[in-house]
């Protein structure tokens, strides 16, 4: 049942019609919960409660599989337009992008445009920048367009995903660019021959990877809302004397906030990622398809209307 639950969440994800439905209603079915607001003016206040309980941020625009380029520039436009409020309103909070909404379906020169606006003001301002990372079938490219975007700026990181039978060699490769990487477990439905099956599988790469990367040297953000990896990532820093500055944890807007705080007091730097804006329906889709135990949210939110 839960795996029926999961699938179909997953295809709901991708559903455009419901994408655009989803942009012209507004916040519905419980969505709230897990995205700030539909404009920056709402989601700057969110940043503003949660750094004044000690969370950093990590802000994103939603938006995704920009197939028009002039919509792909309107979606650098707003990250820009995010960049200047959290400089001028000093907020700690970083940017989080999807390359497919900068424009990676149309072309490399679109989306490298986009990205460099969006890097050459965020410099400025010294914010930094996460390229998230999106399905198997676009982890090259994105990975590609990274390294060339490292090689020009500085205040860009990005996301591996634990599932992926690849990510052990990219963590790798990764090394030689010092890459400040969010590590993950991975967010979309991929078939057997790319990524793990098995959520042990999973859990295993997921504290392989996040090993490597701390011994390495280089910063690691460990996303996730799962204890048992919370406490290998704390074990493995006490092991190795891994500094507080070189790691962060990181969850997502709307779950575990008390876990969340918890984690602030004891002592470590915890991120939190904060979705905004009006394209919010494949995102939350995804959200419920991790934990179908959060449909309890969604049937309220239908008695609510
Ligand atoms: P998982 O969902 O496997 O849950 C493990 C355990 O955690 C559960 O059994 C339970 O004990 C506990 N738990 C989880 N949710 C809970 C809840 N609501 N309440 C209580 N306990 C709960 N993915 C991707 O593909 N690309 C990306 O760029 C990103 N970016 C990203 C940023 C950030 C900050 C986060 C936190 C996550 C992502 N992800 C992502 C999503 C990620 O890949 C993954 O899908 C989710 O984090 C869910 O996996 P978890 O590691 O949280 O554990």
């Amino acid at each position: 049942m839960e795996k029926l639950l999961r699938n179909s969440f997953m295809f709901l994800s991708k559903n455009k019609m419901m994408t655009k439905l989803a942009k012209k209603y507004g916040l519905r079915f419980g969505a709230a919960r897990f995205v700030a607001g539909n404009t920056i003016d709402v989601a700057k206040d969110v940043i503003k409660q949660l750094n004044n309980k000690g969370l950093d941020v990590t802000l994103d625009y939603l938006g995704e599989f920009n197939t028009d380029a002039n919509e792909a520039a309107e979606a650098a436009d707003h990250c820009i337009k995010a960049i200047e409020v959290i400089g001028r309103e000093r907020l700690k909070s970083q940017i989080s992008i999807k390359l497919t909404s900068m424009g990676l379906d149309i072309s490399d020169d679109v989306v490298l445009e986009n990205m460099r606006r969006i890097l050459a003001k965020a410099k400025d301002l010294r914010v930094f920048i996460t390229i998230d990372m999106e399905d198997y079938s676009r982890c090259e490219r994105t990975l590609k367009i990274y390294k060339q975007l490292k090689s020009e700026y500085d205040n860009v990181g990005t996301v591996l995903q634990a599932y992926l039978y690849r990510t052990v060699k990219d963590v790798e490769d990764l090394g030689a660019y010092q890459a400040n990487l969010r590590l993950v477990k991975g967010a979309y439905k991929e078939s057997a021959n790319v990524a793990y099956p098995d959520k042990k599988d999973v859990d295993q790469n997921f504290k392989k990877i996040i090993k490597m990367h701390l011994l390495n040297g280089h910063y690691t953000a460990i996303a996730t809302h799962d204890d048992q990896i919370i406490e290998y990532t704390k074990q493995i820093v006490n092991k190795y004397k891994i500094p507080k500055t070189q790691f962060e944890f990181q969850m997502l807007y709307g779950i575990r906030p008390e876990k969340q705080l918890d984690i602030v007091h004891e002592g470590y730097k915890m991120r939190v990622y904060v979705p905004y804006g009006t394209d919010w329906f494949g995102y939350f889709m995804r959200r419920l398809a991790e934990r179908p135990a959060n449909v309890a949210f969604v049937l309220k939110g239908l008695i609510k209307r």
